[in-house]
């Protein structure tokens, strides 16, 4: 899978993500950063709530490192840089899970969390209406994205 692949210009073409709109992406990358920790706490708050998630995590990892990992995860998702490194860390995650044996369905409502709590932060962050839809746009769509190359 590369940059070049013409299935994922495709896909990108499909959810409209243009130029314009990665450029926000990076701006908005510091004020994620600044929430990581948060954003990140409530989604471990809910996935801990699902005894068999629980499980899972306890098995294979602690709660601490995996909440490290999945800041950074997060903050890079906002670089706007799909460059080759960025793809292959997509299909190393959806294997990681894979051999797991964590259900697509869990990972869909997981990353559900994962963007309430970001929309909640541009909410809170952005005063301006017309410039909070268009980052909340983004950020949909950022997330689509990731989604797509890890359920592939
Ligand atoms: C590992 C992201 C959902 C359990 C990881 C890693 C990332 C990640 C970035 C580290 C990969 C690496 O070490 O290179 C995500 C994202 C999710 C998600 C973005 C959805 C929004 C979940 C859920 C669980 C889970 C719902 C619940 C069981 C794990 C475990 C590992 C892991 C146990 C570590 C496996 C190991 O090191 O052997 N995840 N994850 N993940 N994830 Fe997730």
């Amino acid at each position: 899978m590369s940059l070049k692949d013409p299935e994922i210009m495709m896909q990108l073409k499909m959810i409209e993500l243009t130029d314009e709109e990665i450029r926000i992406a990076k701006y908005f990358q510091p004020i994620i950063r600044e929430h990581s920790e948060e954003i990140v706490d409530s989604f471990y708050k809910s996935v801990l709530e699902v005894e068999k998630l629980k499980q899972l995590i306890q098995e294979h990892s602690t709660i601490e490192r995996l909440k490290k990992t999945l800041e950074l995860h997060l903050i890079e998702i906002f670089s706007g840089q799909f460059d080759a490194q960025f793809l292959e860390k997509r299909t190393q995650v959806a294997m990681i899970h894979f051999r797991i044996g964590l259900d697509p369905k869990w990972y869909l409502s997981a990353f559900q969390n994962l963007l309430n709590a970001s929309l909640g932060v541009v909410l809170r962050r952005v005063e301006d209406r017309e410039e909070s839809m268009r980052i909340s746009t983004v950020v949909t769509k950022l997330f689509n994205f990731e989604q797509q190359l890890v359920l592939d």
